[in-house]
């Protein structure tokens, strides 16, 4: 158990001590431990605006929408993002009748600059830019393109909850950043994610669209004991919004986050020495100005699937993040057209970093690929 790729650790106690709240006071919805949630998040990451919602997903389509909404962007108008990734990533751009636009990734797996550049057309709107396994890339020549050709930035921060940009909390720099709190991320609940718009305007669409489009939520409508039963629905919206039971576990979690992830940079660190004479791994880099969450320990290596194989047989269960994603069918229009993701695909290996390891698993973990990488030497 201890060495499968990820293992959530929840603080189970205090955690059913806020769920219990919830119950007593009979509000396990929107709202209540929901705003809770949302000013902590502010408080804790210095984002401007927060919104909770029940995913990440729902998080980058909602932003999407509402972008598309408000700049009367037009359908197969075009997002660049990024082949390596989570599939939701571009999923939300079809749901808008929108245009995937794949650019190629760098050494850092994260959307390389230069690539960008060459895919921005007269239909360009936005940029998707995924902070992979908490690493920010070269963000700040990301930044900088999205400014000079006018387009939104919109970050995937699923992996970066605690991870910091020169010194700062990374998010409040592009237009919208969407973080997610799944049940295996730095910050698990179950199910549930934060979208944190730049300008509030975004940010009060964001509201009502994430509850059906209805111009007032229930809980404002509850006020002092007299419900209020009138409301307008200005939008169709969709059923987005988090409620208060996974807000609960969030603000749990989130007391742990910055001592959590200074374990799991330590653990990282062990990582790297132990493997950095091994001359068949390659240890993807973390960003200078960045001080990674370490969602993920990724490295290269030839002959990856049998390494992996190699590891089953030790009863250790690394992971793959990710695949080509124009690889699949949905995307293969695009196929073959990012080099490095495509050779990526291949060589990608993501070893365990979680809170219910000790050093002694990393060094088995370590030992048990050193002595593939020698076994299984091309
Ligand atoms: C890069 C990336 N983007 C988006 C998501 C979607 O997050 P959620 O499960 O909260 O919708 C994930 C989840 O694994 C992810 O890894």
């Amino acid at each position: 158990m201890a060495t499968n790729v990820f293992v959530p650790k929840f603080h189970t106690e205090e955690i059913l001590k806020e769920i219990r709240d919830c119950l007593d006071k009979g509000w396990t919805g929107l709202g209540y431990k929901t705003l809770e949630f949302e000013n902590k998040w502010k408080e804790y990451s210095g984002v401007r605006n927060a919104h909770f919602l029940n995913s990440n997903t729902a998080g980058l389509h909602l932003a999407l929408n509402i972008f598309k909404k408000v700049n009367s962007w037009k359908d197969e108008d075009e997002i660049i993002t990024t082949p390596l990734t989570f599939v939701s990533t571009n999923h939300v751009i079809l749901y808008e009748r929108l245009k995937p636009v794949f650019a190629d990734v760098d050494e850092y797996l994260c959307l390389d600059p230069e690539s960008v550049k060459k895919k921005i057309s007269k239909k360009t709107r936005a940029v998707m830019y995924v902070g992979m396994g908490g690493n920010t890339g070269q963000y700040q020549k990301i930044i900088d393109l999205c400014k000079e050709n006018n387009l939104k930035l919109i970050l995937d921060a699923a992996h970066m909850s605690g991870t910091k940009w020169k010194g700062k909390h990374v998010g409040s720099e592009a237009d919208v950043s969407v973080f997610s709190y799944q049940a295996v991320k730095n910050l698990p609940t179950g199910d549930s994610g934060m979208i944190c718009f730049r300008e509030e305007e975004y940010d009060s669409l964001a509201r009502q669209l994430s509850w059906l489009g209805i111009s007032k939520d229930t809980y404002q409508r509850f006020g002092k004991g007299s419900y209020k039963w009138k409301y307008d629905i200005p939008n169709v919206g969709f059923k987005y919004h988090g409620n208060s039971v996974m807000a609960a576990i969030g603000l749990v979690q989130l007391k742990y986050l910055d001592e959590d992830n200074r374990k799991r940079n330590e653990m990282a660190g062990l990582y790297s020495q132990l493997l950095k004479d091994n001359t068949k791994v390659k240890i993807i880099p973390v960003a200078k100005d960045c001080y990674s969450a370490r969602h993920l320990y990724q490295i290269l290596v030839d002959n990856r699937d049998d390494i992996i194989q190699f590891f089953y047989d030790n009863e250790i269960y690394p992971g793959v993040h990710y695949m080509d994603n124009t690889e699949y069918s949905m995307y293969s229009y695009a196929k073959d057209s990012c080099k490095n993701a495509k050779l990526y695909s291949q060589e990608l290996l993501t070893l365990p970093v979680h809170l219910n390891l000790t050093s002694e698993d990393i060094i088995l973990i370590a030992k048990v690929l050193n002595e593939a990488t020698e076994k299984l030497a091309k």
